[in-house]
């Protein structure tokens, strides 16, 4: 059998797919043949980057969710199932980040990035597992994490636990449901140029520049790459890996 990187007559699931990395993987998951939900908490954003790849011959619907609500993740994935009948690729790539030096940190702060970028991917997950499992789909779920989760970085105390934690998470997930078909993994990239990045100073960047191995900063399209790959059957024999995309920012 030849090896695909397509994606044809999948149904796709990506969280925050609204803006930035997300935007970019569901543009490429359009491109490799899948129906894609484009979800996030503005619809209209949403909607614009569905309608725009509809426009340009993809499939594409725009979905409201709030992933760190439970409600709101239930309701999105029982309106997936009665449009689609299925789910086969869940990419958990919505996140938020809210700096700070730990003395200042508010509980506030670590609650809400928490809530989002690690309870966030644990309700999702949850919730295709269940569909992926009921309707014995060889699905695939990949967890957007980031270099910082593996390598730290002063200020974001409460990021680097939610993206370490979304590794120890995608490693036990995928050897739950591995026997079943699903494969899970995770995605860190190193530093994206997208509007979570936009508050870097000049100066900044060309010292994380100096510090990346190939350079310069990533593109939302160096990460939809990866997502690609790992959401097709060329990845099939691939579960419970963590594909550090960073341009060497971090060598493990
Ligand atoms: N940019 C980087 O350098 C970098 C590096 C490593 C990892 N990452 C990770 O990559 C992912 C995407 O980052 P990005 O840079 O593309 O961020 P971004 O441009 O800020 O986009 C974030 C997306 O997530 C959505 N979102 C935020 N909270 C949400 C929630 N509670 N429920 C549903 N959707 C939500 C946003 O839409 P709404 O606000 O409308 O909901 C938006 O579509 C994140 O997980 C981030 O941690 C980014």
């Amino acid at each position: 059998m030849a090896v695909s990187f397509l994606l044809e007559g999948k149904v796709a699931l990506v969280t925050g797919g609204s803006q930035g990395i997300g935007e970019a993987i569901a543009r490429a998951f359009a491109a490799a043949g899948s129906h894609v939900v484009v979800a996030a908490r503005g619809e209209g954003k949403a909607a614009s980057v569905a309608e725009s790849i509809a426009s340009s011959g993809g499939r594409a619907e725009a979905l409201r969710l709030d992933v760190a609500d439970p409600a709101s993740v239930s309701a999105a994935f029982k309106t997936i199932v009665e449009k689609h009948g299925k789910l086969d690729i869940l990419v958990n790539n919505a996140g938020i980040t809210d700096d700070g030096l730990i003395l200042r940190m508010s509980k506030e702060s670590w609650d809400k990035v928490l809530a989002t970028d690690l309870t966030g991917v644990f309700l999702c997950a949850q919730e295709a597992a269940k569909v992926m499992l009921k309707k014995r789909v060889p699905g695939r779920i990949v967890n957007i994490t980031s270099v910082v989760g593996l390598m730290g970085n002063p200020g974001q105390t409460n990021y680097a636990a939610a993206k370490a934690g979304v590794i120890g998470f995608t490693k036990a997930l995928a050897r739950e449901i591995g026997s079943r078909g699903i494969t899970v993994n995770a995605v860190a990239p190193g530093y994206v140029e997208t509007s979570m990045t936009d508050g870097l100073s000049e100066d900044q960047k060309k010292s994380l520049v100096g510090q990346i191995v190939l350079g310069r900063l990533g593109t939302a399209d160096d990460v939809a790459g990866a997502v690609v790959y790992l959401a097709s059957d060329a990845a099939a024999y691939v579960t419970g890996t963590c594909l550090n995309v960073s341009g060497g920012l971090y060598i493990g």
